[in-house]
């Protein structure tokens, strides 16, 4: 009983900041100039949040050639669906697309590590037929994306990197809620190097737990420390316990001891060939 309550009080809070916080609010947090049809786009909050990446993406020189988008925790494809749909907005190729998820909802958090009442082991299962219908729709095809079905343990190989399946990523979308599930997949990507200065890592529940404490944000910055990385936070909308964040790579040793490779965040507008927007 006492749980349900808390279900109850914690999915109002979070819905009520979902839809009503107010996108003039965070446009005064960024330098970003959307058009009036883009936040028309934007309408239904927060939710939308990835329709902005592919802006900083062109940014940020994020984007080169044969970089690939990593998608942990897909379920439904409402990520999928906003990723593509932001990208073609702007006019710009989609990468490669690798979608993780097990669609048998979420496993345990590590034992100690507080979760908010609604992720209870299981929660968010979703069939993966909705995915593919949501895939359809885009129009996307068989070569637009790779399917990895099954828990991250499972399915991040380190033989796809050697193979060369799993190539350095432009954008990392983290959607997997847990602290456990989040730590596993940064410190698989920092370890093979997928993830370097100039890659973009969004984060789809960073405030749905107390910040540094479990969650995403506790596996962010226990990675940040690990591989020595440095990183921007390009913007944060939304308040807790509806969060959403993005942050770019500046630098990343890494491995123990290598040297620290910096991003020319700022560096000149990228070549239209390299991204897919015009110049
Ligand atoms: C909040 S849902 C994601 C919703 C999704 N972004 C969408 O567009 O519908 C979280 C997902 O993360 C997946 N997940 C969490 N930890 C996982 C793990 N260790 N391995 C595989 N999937 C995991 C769950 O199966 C669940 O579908």
């Amino acid at each position: 009983m006492i749980n349900w309550i808390q279900k109850k009080i914690f999915l109002r809070r979070w819905a009520a900041i979902a839809r009503r916080w107010p996108l003039e609010r965070f446009l005064a947090t960024t330098d970003l100039n959307l058009s009036d049809a883009e936040k028309q786009e934007i309408k239904l909050g927060i939710y939308e949040w990835r329709l902005l990446i592919p802006w900083y993406l062109a940014r940020f020189r994020s984007c080169g050639q044969d970089r690939q988008f990593y998608c942990f925790g897909v379920a439904h494809g409402s990520t999928v669906a906003g990723l593509v749909r932001g990208l073609r907005n702007r006019a710009m190729n989609v990468p490669h697309l690798h979608l993780f998820d097990s669609f048998e909802g979420l496993p345990k958090e590590e034992p100690g590590v507080a979760i908010p009442a609604v992720w209870e082991e299981g929660a968010f299962s979703a069939p993966r037929a909705k995915l593919l219908e949501t895939i359809e729709k885009l129009e996307l095809g068989s070569a637009d994306y790779s399917l990895h079905e099954g828990w991250f343990s499972e399915t991040l190989k380190d033989g796809l990197v050697r193979n060369g399946t799993f190539k350095p990523a432009a954008y990392v979308d983290i959607d997997a809620d847990l602290y456990n599930s989040t730590l596993e997949v940064l410190d698989f990507m920092f370890r093979h190097k997928l993830i370097d200065a100039g890659t973009l890592i969004g984060y789809d529940d960073w405030g749905d737990t107390d910040l540094w404490t479990a969650g995403e944000s506790r596996a962010h910055m226990e990675i940040a420390e690990k591989y020595g990385v440095q990183f921007a936070q390009l913007f944060s909308w939304g308040e807790q316990p509806s969060m959403r964040t993005l942050f770019l790579v500046v630098a990343a040793e890494g491995a123990p001891n290598a040297k620290v490779k910096r991003h020319n965040a700022y560096a000149a507008p990228v070549a239209s060939d390299e991204t897919g927007v015009p110049a």
